[in-house]
């Protein structure tokens, strides 16, 4: 089985090729970041416009490097939410038409689960069940992963992501957008302990995050002196240290509860450098094992949307009719379990 899968949920256009026994054919991405950087953020109508751009272009050569002809496709696997709806609806159109011109299955895939099964795409898959940390610029979540489709969502954010603190945060340090990458490499000039910031709900039970404080701290804390090069760094490094502290402590509370042992961490956050050292650290201790997928797979990617959709390809769950399908909320756990093979 091959598949063909799409990615478009948000401002990144990404097409890729799975193949079931060859593994990972081809992925190709283009990021808009240089046209939404002016506007501080991710404009919807931009993004939906640049995807029609870019996506047939990247299906075309994601085809050629991965050697593979159209006719040798299984299925054609896209993003079908959540996400924004103008530019789900683009790769949705591209897939669907796709499918059904070449004769093949649809198959749209929940971006979450494609972020969530990322490190299957790695030499060292993680076991079933596992606890996932997944956490993006949209979710922060803590799931038990029991098999495709079954996720047991333990608990969430109520508010903002861990993405958008890091990226609310840096808009307030004055960093360009997008926020996260560039706040993790101030903070490496800067002191973590320089700011008492507060660590949201980690002294509560349960698994719930809330990281809509933070960002008034950080407001506070950079207008309370000048904002120094120093002082920025310092904000940098503690906010990071905030976050990571909260996610790191809600995240071993919820091994311990639930007896896992293995632990992925997925989405693009996951490619934080300071979360991974605290996470490898905490991991040597406990006798925890961590699967991260690769850095360029903890963003947005289609490769992920692959893995997704050829699992699903695989128990025959594909699209019925040729509906065209974008869903802008879409819980994860509405999903449907299917069998572990
Ligand atoms: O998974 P993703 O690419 O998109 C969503 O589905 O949301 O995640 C994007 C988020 C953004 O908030 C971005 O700032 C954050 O991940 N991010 C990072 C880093 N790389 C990406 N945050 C902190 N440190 C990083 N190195
Ligand atoms: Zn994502």
């Amino acid at each position: 089985m091959r598949v063909l899968a799409m990615e478009s949920s948000c401002d990144e256009s990404a097409v890729a090729v799975l193949d079931a026994r060859k593994g990972l054919l081809s992925h190709e991405l283009f990021s808009q970041v240089d046209l939404h950087r002016i506007y501080g953020g991710v404009v919807p109508e931009l993004a939906s416009r640049d995807h029609v751009r870019r996506l047939l272009p990247l299906v075309r050569s994601a085809l050629e490097s991965a050697g593979t002809t159209p006719a040798e496709l299984s299925g054609v696997a896209y993003t079908a939410g959540p996400g924004l709806v103008g530019a789900l609806l683009t790769g949705a159109a591209l897939g669907r038409s796709l499918a059904y011109a070449l004769g093949v299955p649809a198959i749209p895939v929940h971006h979450l689960e494609g972020h969530l099964l990322a490190p299957m795409l790695e030499a060292r898959p993680p076991p079933l069940p596992h606890l996932a940390l997944l956490v993006s610029g949209g979710h922060t979540m803590l799931v038990q992963v029991r098999g495709l489709g079954q996720y047991e969502i333990l608990g969430e954010t109520r508010d903002d992501a861990a993405g958008e603190a890091f990226d609310k945060s840096a808009k307030l340090l004055g960093l360009p957008y997008p926020g996260g990458p560039e706040l993790a490499r101030l903070a490496l000039d800067g002191d973590a302990e320089a700011f008492k910031l507060p660590r949201p709900m980690l002294d509560r039970s349960g698994f719930e995050f809330s990281f809509s404080g933070l960002k008034t701290a950080v407001m506070l804390a950079a207008r309370a002196a000048p904002l120094t090069e120093e002082r920025r760094a310092d904000i940098a490094a503690s906010v990071q240290e905030a976050i990571v502290d909260t996610l790191l402590g809600k995240t071993l509370r919820a091994l311990e509860e639930t007896g896992l042992s293995d632990l992925v961490v997925a989405g693009g956050v996951g490619a934080n450098r300071r979360l991974r050292e605290r996470l490898e650290a905490e991991a040597g201790r406990r006798g925890i094992h961590l699967y991260f997928p690769r850095l360029e797979f903890c963003t947005d990617n289609a490769a992920m949307i692959a893995m997704a959709g050829l699992l699903r390809l695989q128990r025959g769950d594909v699209a019925k009719d040729l509906t065209i399908q974008a869903r802008a909320q879409w819980p994860l756990d509405a999903l449907q379990p299917r069998e572990a093979e």
